[in-house]
């Protein structure tokens, strides 16, 4: 949540020409003007902007005041700081008090002596400290109206206001997931909040700028309350995972124009009953009914001398801290595309888009008249909806009309996942006008793109980017729409880069990395899902889902350039690691303990969801692939003799892993695609061995006729390892094939999102199976990664992260005529884009300001290209640093640039 208000002139960047030299985008933890914050050493990030190539900066200087956009008194002045530091600049004042809003601004120096206006932005804290919680948790039973368990609250409490009002804020949570009201409004900010955390140890509290809605005189304060995760059906469990009480924790903190204060907050003097929400569980819908609403319940005015009073708990407040992640919010909404009508007769609405979300109507009927829709993914071969893949998830929204007329309704305390909608019982037609799918997602800013000159290859990215969005919904879940949406670690460390790639997911990946941490077991072990629904299960710390503890950060710090979080994650990364050594009866091998092995894999023998990779192999290479990470995360942090340790640690895994599944003449104990691939991914061989290895890799594919075997473990490196051994050709044929088993096969049957299973619908138009087959499932999009980092070729280096040296490393091929990447970094927007034409490369390139950049270009010859037009030693901000055959490398100062050439020759 930002400040809803601008209250402060930022600098130059308004005008409307480009300014000479500026600053702009000033951020606090990532976030713009945030408000609500918990962290207590904030960082600042800002861009550079301004004519011209090669922008660096030589310095700046940042200010921050408490509750003074003039900054008489700055209670921190970095004073005029040398160097390129813009991006986590870290605050360095005295300790930030509770509920303070902080101004800051920066100004920053080039290095030809420029120097920009202040850019200000403005930052909200947060309650800090748990004890400074004065309010107490408010639940209700509904058993004491004698109604059935799934009854949602309504809690209320009336208050009055005195003018003038300064700024009204509200900071609430819930055991459960709440929705606020004030004087008659919803309060839309933020959807499902509290969100989803390890909760016994980690639940977050929201802040609400409530001002404008505060009148003068009476008001009312309304707060519902429903199970979501807490309490609700979550993975196996049937209900009250968390807890049985569904409560409410809220305070209104009003300050006043003359400096004096007030504060509402939730105690025995509230006032409850149920409301009309008679049903809400994530997995199964939410049913409505209309009859029982509490018309004007959150007005100041309602009669509630009939509610009850609510009942206080005592539960202690230790665990609570202001909101870490982006809100959860509606991101988009769609009109059905078509209405179709079923074989046997059922009216089913297509929106064109398989999504996470709900569907809202109108709806004009007589009292009592029952609406239900149903949600499901697909419709099967003769044209109904299918829900067998849903297994027990029911997706079913149900509303009650109360019979006044033209009436709305919108789901908000469940999500389905769906692109059909059953409508049954819809009085009247069920014209497209009348539903409006709303999808649901975190609030990530989207920074990536790519598109290219295969159509099918371009609805693929669209489809990856749809599987995110429809997958992080607070944490990274496997899939929106069956009876799990849970968030599984092999999945989320799959796809972590590519989801970097998409979206500024940093915040998201901290927020959920600290929810791994608090429910990591205590020797080091980590849940098979984060948030941990397994609890005391064996099945835990599988190979490539465990790893996420390190993978994660890892990429994170490096898509990032955000050290914080790998230095608050280090601790559990060793744990991982160390549990790792000490599993098993080796210290150097993995060969014990719950693995899923190369899930999903087409080599899987019958009846198993486990490919033929032998578990202790894919064990111990992501062992070793841990260890090299965590090694490189303790230099990153200048823990040197970590570094030197785990170091040594890879070394003694790698020659274990050889001795057990290398042959001396490099042969690979299981010829599987998957085995190759993390043999070589993960640089388990070197020299000859390597040699062979390779040769072997790609006689398999060959035999295979290039037909994909690998799962959820070998399927996201397999085509940027082929690209690395100097077959991008065989990277791009495998990418671009359209021939079951393949990525654009999927897209070719008309997926809108990333299959869980390769053959999740045959060509036949039968299904995979029932039990296993999700539409929405994005560990195959990983393939994302690929794009970007190869085709496109923008990649990040580990020695200046976070994209402050930038090497781009396009690599075109057959079946390509053109490809464009863009994405907008902590700096800027870095773009690489090709074009091949008559034999003639394009390539436009912008580096942003700040940062520099190391371009390859393919098959170019020095003296045949230009930049611009001008030779290429002569462009500005253009250094020629290597030619190779057939290569030329330069390093790039910021700048926009197109460089021309002949290919090849
Ligand atoms: C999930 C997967 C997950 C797996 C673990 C499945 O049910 O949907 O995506 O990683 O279980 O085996």
């Amino acid at each position: 949540m930002r400040l809803k208000a601008d209250p402060v002139i930022t600098g130059d960047t308004r005008r409307s020409e480009a300014p000479e030299f500026g600053v702009a985008d000033l951020r606090v933890e990532y976030r713009l003007n945030p408000i609500g914050i918990g962290v207590r050493i904030p960082r600042f990030s800002w861009k550079l902007c301004g004519t011209g190539r090669g922008i660096r900066q030589a310095g700046y200087r940042l200010q921050v005041s408490e509750g003074d956009p003039q900054f008489r008194s700055p209670i921190w002045d970095s004073g005029e700081a040398d160097g390129d530091r813009s991006v986590h600049v870290a605050y360095e004042g005295k300790a930030l008090k509770s509920r303070q809003v902080y101004y800051c601004r920066v100004r920053a120096r080039d290095s030809k002596g420029r120097e920009s206006d202040w850019q200000n932005a403005v930052f909200e804290t947060g309650i800090l400290d748990y004890r400074e919680w004065t309010a107490q948790w408010i639940t209700f039973d509904p058993a004491r109206r004698n109604l059935p368990a799934e009854a949602l609250p309504l809690f209320r409490k009336a208050f009055e206001a005195k003018p003038p009002i300064r700024s009204a804020r509200i900071y609430a949570t819930a055991l459960g997931i709440y929705e606020l009201e004030l004087n008659g409004r919803r309060l839309k900010d933020q959807l499902f909040a509290p969100g989803w955390t390890s909760y016994h140890h980690r639940l977050q509290t929201q802040t609400y700028d409530v001002t404008e809605h505060i009148r003068l005189g009476g008001n009312a304060i309304g707060i519902t309350v429903a199970d979501g995760w807490y309490k609700g059906r979550i993975g196996g469990h049937p209900r009250d995972f968390y807890g049985e009480r569904r409560a409410a924790l809220l305070e209104l903190h009003l300050a006043y124009e003359d400096g004096s204060e007030q504060s509402v907050v939730t105690d025995c003097s509230w006032r409850t009953e149920t409301g009309p929400i008679v049903m809400a569980s994530l997995y199964d819908g939410e049913t409505y009914d209309a009859r029982l609403e509490k018309d004007g319940w959150s007005l100041p005015d309602y009669d509630d001398r009939n509610w009850l009073p609510v009942e206080t708990i005592k539960r202690g407040k230790q665990m609570l801290l202001p909101q870490e992640n982006v809100p959860t919010v509606i991101v988009r909404e769609l009109k059905p595309e078509r209405v179709l009508q079923s074989p046997t007769g059922e009216t089913i609405l297509d929106f064109g888009q398989n999504l996470t979300g709900w569907v809202s109507y109108t709806v004009t009927a007589e009292a009592g008249t029952l609406v239900e829709l149903t949600h499901a993914e697909e419709l099967d071969s003769a044209g109904n909806l299918y829900v067998d893949n849903l297994r027990s998830a029911k997706q079913t929204t149900s509303y009650i009309c109360k019979g006044t007329g033209n009436e709305r309704y919108e789901p908000r305390f469940s999500f389905q996942g769906f692109r059909y909608v059953k409508v049954r019982a819809y009085p009247g037609e069920a014209i497209p006008e009348r539903f409006t799918a709303h999808v649901v997602s975190s609030d990530l800013e989207e920074t990536g793109t790519f598109e290219c000159s295969d159509p099918l290859v371009n609805r693929l990215q669209s489809n990856i980017v749809w599987g995110q969005r429809g997958n992080f919904l607070d944490v990274p879940t496997d899939c929106p729409q069956r009876d799990e949406r849970l968030g599984y670690t092999g999945d989320a460390q799959v796809f972590v880069r590519t989801a970097a790639h998409n979206m500024n997911v940093a915040v998201f990946f901290a927020k959920w990395l600290k929810d791994l941490k608090a429910d990591q077991l205590p020797n080091g072990g980590v849940p098979n899902t984060i948030p941990d629904t397994l609890p005391g299960w064996e099945m835990h710390s599988a190979s490539g889902w465990g790893d996420a503890a390190v993978i994660c950060p890892w990429t994170i710090y490096t898509c990032f350039g955000d050290s914080r979080v790998l230095d608050d994650q280090y601790d559990s990364m060793k744990a991982w690691v160390e549990f790792l050594r000490d599993s098993g009866e080796q210290e150097f091998l993995r060969n014990d303990g719950f693995q899923y092995g190369d899930w999903l894999a087409l080599d899987a023998p019958a009846g198993s969801y486990t490919g033929a990779t032998p578990r202790d192999l894919i064990a111990t290479a992501f062992y070793a692939y841990s260890v090299s990470l965590l090694a490189k995360s303790a230099r990153a942090l200048g823990k040197e003799e970590d570094a030197a340790l785990y170091e040594e640690l890879f070394a003694n895994v790698r020659d274990s892993f050889n001795q057990e599944f290398v042959t001396p003449s490099g042969r690979l104990a299981s010829p599987t695609q998957t085995a190759h691939v993390l043999v070589l991914r993960f640089g388990l061989v070197e020299g000859p061995i390597r040699k062979q290895v390779e040769k072997s890799f790609i006689r398999l594919l060959e035999e295979s006729d290039f037909k994909l075997t690998t799962g959820f473990l070998g399927t996201p490196y397999i085509c940027p390892t082929l690209s690395d051994i100097g077959r991008n050709d065989l990277a791009y044929r495998l990418a671009l094939s359209r021939r079951f088993p393949s990525w654009l096969y999927s897209v070719e049957q008309g997926a809108t999102t990333i299959w869980e299973h390769w053959d999740g619908r045959k060509e036949d138009g039968s299904f995979w199976s029932a039990d296993m087959n999700s539409f929405n499932h994005y560990a195959f999009g990983a393939i994302g990664e690929w794009f970007y980092r190869y085709v496109a070729g923008i990649d990040t280096d580990d020695a200046a992260p976070g994209f402050k040296h930038i090497r781009i490393k396009p690599l075109p091929s057959q079946g390509l005529t053109y490809a464009k990447a863009t994405y907008q970094s902590m700096y800027g927007e870095i773009v690489s884009g090709w074009k091949l034409e008559n034999g003639e490369m394009n390539m436009d390139v912008t580096v942003p300001p700040n940062t520099t950049a190391t371009l390859d270009l393919p098959n170019a010859l020095q003296d045949r290209v230009t930049e611009k037009g001008i030779r290429l030693g002569e462009a500005e901000g253009v250094k020629i640093v290597a030619l190779h055959e057939n290569r030329v490398t330069l390093d790039l100062e910021s700048g926009i640039y197109q460089f021309r050439y002949q290919w090849g020759t």
